[in-house]
């Protein structure tokens, strides 16, 4: 028997529907569901008994950095993958930000090719913007969309003059994200605490002044362009309250470090919470769960960035930003839905549906038949701790270290094959390209 085809029922497990959440039978065919709930006993070739576990869909993480090409002794795809199949992800999207960046639609293609023979989970990849790669952008067709670094960061990806930005915001038609930091508030306040080896100083110099610059600088372009808009890594309040209705065009995101960890955490974990934009107040923490909670925030992703330790634990400001995070982030919130801050149906709309529909991901997302079977059972009662010598990503460390959370993830679907079950990753498994149907016009348009 050709085993994409193989038939496999999973009973009894409360699955999260788009509407609901329902004790009903899921059947998987090949690599899509063949039905929910069938009326007639079927002969499958396998029963997976689902007592006591919920069934959501995979996680579609939309913000990672895994580095290769160019800077795999910091991560790479394979290690990458195999920590998303453990954490609940099946599909990642990835920026550009790698040696070298992806820029061209060439550099886009060889990504895609690289990572078809590697990447345990499905994937895809962002054309990066340059001041100067407009026909680049207008040409890629096999991407979710355009990375735009309106302040900069790790690398050397940079978009910060108006010219540019009009420019590929007027004459590109795949919808844009971005990194809104702005620059010359950076820079200015850089030279303020020049000298500085504190850390905390990290959230003084991007502060909340900057990204509220760029991120209102991001929506008015979108705006006067009538171009599809996502805001990445939102990590201010203030931000969160220019997210309101935009006729349809602007979506935002939240990150789990920009709700769990605040500038009260630098003391206890120095450079491992450096990242852009840097960590807010716990008031911010706050202020972002409440445009979750309220939908003017969409999405969780995690912005996972993976450095080696040794390469954190230089002094500030040599210390690199930015921290892992891809294996954690479903378990980190199934934590939340035990502590009563959000329901398992919010999770699976910020972390699954929201991401399928902001980036046009075709047949994913969603419990329903006909949809692709990228799946993940969790154990709400089981309790685990995060230690870093558990984790898989190559960069081999959490901020996260010692927290103990409830609720994992216990078993994952790519396409229809099991790719993480009882703590272990099939390493035979393969993801696949992600494909995406940009006329359905985004999360708005339904
Ligand atoms: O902290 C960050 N690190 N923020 C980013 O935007 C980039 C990332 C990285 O690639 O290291």
């Amino acid at each position: 028997m050709d085993a994409r085809n193989v038939k496999t029922l999973i009973k009894n497990a409360q699955v999260v529907l788009p509407d609901e959440v329902a004790q009903v039978d899921v059947v998987i065919e090949g690599a899509r569901i063949a039905d929910i709930a069938p009326a007639a006993q079927l002969a499958v070739d396998e029963t997976i008994d689902a007592a006591g576990l919920h069934l959501l869909p995979g996680v579609i993480d939309d913000q990672v950095h895994f580095r290769e090409p160019g800077l795999t002794h910091k991560e790479d795809l394979e290690h990458a993958s195999r920590a998303c199949a453990k954490g609940g992800v099946t599909t990642f999207l990835e920026m550009p930000n790698t040696n070298p960046n992806t820029i061209t639609v060439d550099r886009l293609h060889e990504k895609l090719e690289l990572a078809s023979g590697k990447c345990r989970v499905n994937y895809g990849f962002y054309i990066g913007a340059t001041p100067d790669n407009v026909a680049e952008l207008q040409a890629a067709e096999r991407t979710p969309g355009i990375k735009i670094f309106i302040g900069s960061s790790t690398g050397n990806l940079l978009v910060d003059e108006q010219a540019a930005l009009e420019r590929i915001f007027a004459e590109t038609t795949l919808p844009a994200t971005a990194h809104c930091e702005d620059e010359t508030t950076v820079r200015a306040n850089a030279e303020k605490y020049a000298g500085t080896s504190d850390v905390a100083d990290h959230s003084r110099i991007r502060d909340h002044r900057a990204a509220l610059i760029a991120t209102k600088r991001a929506i008015d372009l979108a705006k006067r362009h009538n171009h599809r808009f996502h805001v990445l890594h939102v990590s201010t309040g203030d931000e969160t309250d220019l997210l309101a209705d935009h006729g349809g065009l602007i979506t935002g995101e939240a990150c789990p470090h920009h709700l769990f960890f605040n500038t009260g955490d630098y003391e206890r974990l120095g450079t491992l919470v450096q990242m852009n934009p840097s960590l807010k107040t716990a008031e911010d923490n706050e202020r972002i769960w409440q445009a979750l909670l309220d939908g003017r925030l969409q999405m969780i992703a995690t912005d996972h960035a993976p450095h080696q330790l040794k390469e954190k634990q230089q002094p500030y400001p040599q210390s690199p930003s930015g921290l892992p995070a891809v294996e954690n982030s479903l378990a980190l919130l199934l934590n939340q839905v035990n502590q009563g801050r959000c329901s398992l149906q919010q999770v699976a709309h910020w972390m699954c549906d929201a991401p399928a529909r902001v980036w046009d991901i075709v047949g994913k997302g969603r419990i329903a038949t006909g949809y692709d079977a990228d799946l993940v059972l969790v154990d709400l009662n089981k309790t685990a701790v995060i230690l870093n010598e558990d984790q898989l990503t190559k960069c081999g460390w959490s901020p996260w270290d010692g927290e103990s959370l409830t609720g994992w993830p216990v078993r994952t679907w790519v396409m229809g094959q099991q790719v993480f079950c009882d703590g272990k990753v099939d390493d035979s498994v393969r993801g696949r390209e992600a494909t995406y149907d940009h006329s359905r016009g985004g999360y708005w348009a339904g």
